[in-house]
């Protein structure tokens, strides 16, 4: 029917509005009439198309004229309109009147159309606060790659653990890589499992709605190991009860200290790190371990006011 009417449809879709006018205005107008369906095309009765076949039909055109929609269906929406591509969603007085097949709406008001949906984050990476001698990593991109960051893939941070002495040797990451996934952990420098009684492993593990919103620390050279980070505290914050708390410092030795306190939560780290078995201590002046770190914030969603 679709293209029966585009296709004549200055005559044919003419002659259809005004049967359908007719028969509406006969007895079709019910009052369970004002269920969504999305239409082809709405037109008015007074267009020029429409108005002088009612006149040769002696029909009286409408005042005020009232809009007619063509080629209606019943769709499902609430309140706005999601769910008619291509075509217009309306109520109309009574339920769409069938003329040869075509299903013609009358006396049609549009629903209005949902606005988009705004599920984008804004995110900020701070500096790199240590030296950039190991290999890039950037746990979002990891995570997340070319696409933009929404509350769909935003990844979350569940546990940071700490391998240290007087610096940080390394650290490993959980995330939940976006809402509802399985945890993923990644290492950055010395892992998890390595053997040194001189190095200690703690985890700063976050509850329900906890999430890291500040983080201060150290950096600075520590012979024989290069610059590197040397102290980490982080300010966590429970979105739903308010209340903040402090873990850390994780390491020991000062240098120059640094600040970064987003306008939101830390998702993911970034950095310079070479991943491996050993401690610091272990290699002395050998390739490895953490070497610099970035935090990556989130701010909320970035949406039209
Ligand atoms: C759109 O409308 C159709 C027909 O009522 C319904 O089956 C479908 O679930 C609706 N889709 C959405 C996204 O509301
Ligand atoms: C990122 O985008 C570039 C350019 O559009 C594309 O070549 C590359 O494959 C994308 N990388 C990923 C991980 O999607
Ligand atoms: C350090 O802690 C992690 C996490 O609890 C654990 O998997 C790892 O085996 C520990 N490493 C050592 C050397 O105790
Ligand atoms: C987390 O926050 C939600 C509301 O956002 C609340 O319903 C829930 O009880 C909170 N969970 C805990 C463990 O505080
Ligand atoms: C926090 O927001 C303010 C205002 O938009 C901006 O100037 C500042 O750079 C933001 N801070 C961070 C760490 O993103
Ligand atoms: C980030 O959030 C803060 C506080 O919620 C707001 O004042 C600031 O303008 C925001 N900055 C950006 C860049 O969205
Ligand atoms: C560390 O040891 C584990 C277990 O022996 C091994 O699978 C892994 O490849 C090692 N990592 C590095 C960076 O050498």
């Amino acid at each position: 029917m679709t293209g029966y009417i585009s296709n004549t449809q200055s005559f044919w879709s003419s002659i259809i509005l005004v049967a359908s006018l007719v028969a509406a205005t006969a007895s079709h107008i019910e009052s369970r009439g004002n269920a969504p369906h999305c239409c082809e095309k709405l037109l008015s009765s007074a267009s020029p198309a429409v108005a002088p076949f009612l006149g040769l039909l002696g029909v009286t055109i409408p005042i005020p004229p009232v809009d007619l929609g063509i080629c209606c269906k019943p769709i499902s929406v609430s309140g706005c309109d999601n769910n008619c591509t291509g075509g217009i969603a309306v109520t109309c007085a009574g339920i769409p009147v069938s003329v040869v097949g075509v299903d013609i709406g009358v006396d049609c008001t549009p629903i209005p159309p949902c606005p988009p949906p705004c599920n984008t984050l804004s995110t900020s990476t701070s500096q790199l606060f240590g030296s950039n001698a190991g290999d890039a990593f950037n746990d979002l991109n990891t995570f997340v790659g070319n696409a933009t960051v929404t509350t769909d893939n935003v990844p979350s941070i569940h546990a940071i653990t700490f391998r240290f002495g007087s610096v940080i040797d390394g650290l490993a990451v959980t995330y939940a890589p976006g809402p509802n996934q399985d945890l993923n952990t990644i290492q950055h420098g010395t892992s998890l499992t390595t053997v040194d009684s001189g190095l200690m492993n703690s985890t700063l593990t976050l509850g329900a709605n906890e999430t890291i919103t500040a983080v201060s620390g150290q950096t600075g050279n520590h012979s024989p190991f290069g610059i590197r980070v040397l102290q980490l505290t982080f300010t966590i914050s429970n979105s739903f009860t308010g209340a903040s708390r402090v873990a850390g410092p994780f390491g020991s030795a000062t240098g120059t200290a640094f600040t970064v306190a987003g306008n939101g939560s830390v998702i993911a780290l970034g950095g310079s790190a070479v991943n491996t078995n050993l401690s610091l201590n272990q290699l002395q002046t050998a390739r490895g371990g953490l070497y610099g770190l970035s935090f990556i914030t989130t701010n909320g969603t970035d949406c039209p006011q």
